[in-house]
């Protein structure tokens, strides 16, 4: 069953489909009867997940790389005769270290995933959609975007420059019908926070109690603001960055949110 965000028949690429976050926002697309395209870098899973959501077309590749991202225009003309919709959610997760324990070179890898990997796969999709005068993007952006945090210093800043860019490019696109707004996702159970936690990094129990709504969240509900978003029930909606965090950035307190 469909929702009625209008959804069918909307050609719509997803990087970062082959895990997590894409993986399950490529299956709610489909599911609304989305033509979809799929990019990540990991060949493997990607070709499995194409093969399960019958995808028109998907493709390996680097989203650091221009012409893998430009690659993404070129199918999108070829396979599916344009694009209305952008769902950008290949990244990586930061290395966890004090300031002076970071490896620049690793610094600058996480930068050039999470922020020219950004610029670049939206650029490259409304190249497609402001020929059009139609489409919207989705940017994953995080909450480690939008407050501080210590032991995060390339991620963190990266995801806040993620939000800056999605607000500069809603005010130099959105006249053109082309609309993008970014997601900050809380603690969403996926193989990257599976890894943190198995490392040590994160404590789910902490960061439970932390939560005002007392759980890690959800792939699928990531999944579902960015459908609301690609929809057009969110027609007005343009430069934001929406949390998804169960409360998260809502909370101001010390400790648990029981004990206030
Ligand atoms: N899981 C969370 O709690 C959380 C919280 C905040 C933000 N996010 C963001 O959501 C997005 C998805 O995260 P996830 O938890 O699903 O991670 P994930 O590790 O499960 O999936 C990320 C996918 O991106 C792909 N990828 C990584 N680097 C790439 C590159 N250079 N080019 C192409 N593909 C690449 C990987 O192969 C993988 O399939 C990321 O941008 C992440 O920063 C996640």
């Amino acid at each position: 069953m469909t929702s009625d965000l209008g959804l069918a028949g909307k050609r719509i690429i997803v990087t970062g489909a082959a895990s997590g976050i894409g993986l399950e926002t490529a299956r709610l697309l489909a599911s609304e009867g989305a033509v979809m395209v799929l990019m990540d870098r990991d060949q493997r899973a990607l070709d499995a997940v194409a093969d399960e959501l019958r995808a028109v077309a998907h493709f390996c590749g680097d989203v650091t790389c221009e012409a893998d991202c430009e690659h993404m225009g070129t199918v999108a003309r070829t396979a599916i005769g344009g694009l209305d919709g952008l769902v950008h959610c290949a990244g990586v997760s930061d290395r966890v270290a004090r300031a002076f324990d970071i490896d620049i070179d690793e610094w600058q890898r996480i930068v050039d995933v999470t922020l020219r990997g950004a610029f670049l796969a939206c650029r490259a999709a409304a190249r497609v959609m402001l020929e059009q005068k139609s489409g919207s993007i989705v940017a994953l952006s995080s909450i480690r975007g939008l407050i501080g945090s210590p032991r995060r210093h390339a991620y963190g800043p990266a995801k806040a420059a993620v939000s800056m860019m999605t607000k500069n490019l809603a005010c130099e696109w959105s006249l053109s019908g082309v609309r993008i707004n970014a997601i900050a996702p809380g603690f969403i159970r996926t193989p990257m926070t599976d890894r943190l936690v198995e490392d040590g990094k994160i404590d789910e129990k902490i960061l439970a109690d932390r939560t005002p709504m007392g759980r890690m969240g959800l792939p699928i509900e990531v999944a579902r603001a960015s459908a609301f978003l690609l929809s057009d029930w969110s027609s007005y909606i343009t430069g934001v960055t929406l949390p998804v965090d169960g409360g998260w950035v809502a909370y101001g307190g010390a400790g648990p949110v029981a004990t206030h």
